[in-house]
């Protein structure tokens, strides 16, 4: 059996720079048409002359990965408590963002330059909405008083519902959604509200992360929460609703920072993500939408066509092996290991 659908999109990837990039950047230039490109560097990309000087370094990597490729970098902005709202409005109007993203201070990677307080930010926020800039948004609160299995559903009372009521021409992704929560809140909302979401998310519960050994490959954040959360996720991403699209958060870090004492947050599944996600897909009984949630609903949210090339994968009869680590110096990134035999590859 073959499915060919258009080439998807990722609009959630990270990665980084510097040698990092120059070992990655072909790895998911080889299955995505563009990526929405996450801006938590050291330092982070906050000006609009920052994302020009990174989105250069990327199409730079992947020339030297892929030479021809015609992968594009979309960029975006790190919202600081120092912003300016004229940047972001002048970034957006002249194409070289398509989005700002919002990190609660503290919340994940490289996320110490972010917000403290939304109240901080209305006033970049409101020009936004007024020009129909897109807010993405990394959905956990911080305190340390929360669970950080609780932290995207308080978010989203203590936060999002907030500051989508006082704003409500604000257009919003909820990045990596991970609970019914997420959702559940998306679907209740009418316009103005879409979510992206992981394939490891859509794969993995917590106990893949705790049960029999503590499986640091498999920590990220959000973290993996437990499996009625997993199975909504599938049902949203499955759904053919409109509102939900790819967004892989393949997030690179050493093999050495992840198995680590304090390790690294973060998945790599740029490599297989594909044909994980044919395998998620087949086993929902919903292939047909797969086309949808990885290469029509992305585009259609940030007024794009989609990708005029195709990708077709293909069912085999024995299970797939596992990508190879990617060599970064003297270290390596593991490749997302979806803890199951899948059948399916790009061809
Ligand atoms: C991301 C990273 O490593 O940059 N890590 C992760 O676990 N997802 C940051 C993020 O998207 O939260
Ligand atoms: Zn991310």
């Amino acid at each position: 059996m073959q499915i060919t659908l258009r080439q998807p999109d990722d609009w959630h990837l990270h990665l980084r720079d510097g040698d990092m990039l120059n070992a990655v950047a072909g790895v998911s230039a080889q299955h995505f048409g563009r990526a929405l490109i996450m801006p938590n560097l050291v330092p982070p990309v906050v000006t609009g002359s920052d994302a020009i000087a990174y989105k250069s370094r990327i199409e730079a990597a992947v020339s030297r990965a892929m030479p021809g490729s015609s992968f594009q970098p979309l960029m975006t902005l790190y919202l600081t408590e120092q912003t300016s709202a004229e940047d972001v409005v002048n970034a957006a109007a002249s194409g070289t963002i398509l989005a700002v993203k919002l990190y609660p201070a503290g919340a994940t990677t490289n996320s110490a330059s972010g917000v403290t307080d939304v109240s901080r930010v209305m006033p970049v926020l409101e020009s936004m909405a007024e020009h129909g800039v897109v807010l993405c948004v990394h959905g956990e609160v911080t305190d340390s008083n929360i669970d950080i299995f609780d932290r995207e559903a308080r978010f989203i009372d203590l936060v999002l519902d907030p500051l989508r009521r006082q704003l409500p021409e604000l257009r919003v992704v909820m990045e990596h959604v991970t609970t019914r929560d997420g959702v559940q809140y998306v679907a209740n909302s009418d316009t103005n509200l879409a979510a992206t979401l992981t394939t490891h998310h859509l794969m993995i519960n917590r106990n893949h992360l705790l049960v029999g050994g503590i499986r640091p490959h498999y920590y990220c954040l959000p973290i993996a929460k437990r499996e009625e959360h997993r199975q909504a996720l599938v049902a949203a991403a499955c759904s053919g609703d409109a509102r939900y699209f790819l967004g892989t958060d393949s997030a690179p870090h050493t093999r050495s920072t992840k198995e680590s004492d304090c390790g690294c947050a973060g998945v790599f599944n740029a490599p297989n993500t594909m044909a994980c996600l044919a395998s998620v897909f087949e086993e929902a009984g919903a292939l047909d939408n797969l086309e949808a949630f990885a290469s029509l609903n992305g585009p259609a949210w940030y007024g794009l066509a989609p990708n005029e090339k195709t990708i077709t994968l293909e069912k085999v009869g024995t299970p797939c092996v596992l990508p190879d680590p990617i060599v970064v110096g003297e270290d390596c990134v593991m490749p997302f290991d979806p803890a199951r035999d899948i059948y399916w590859q790009v061809i």
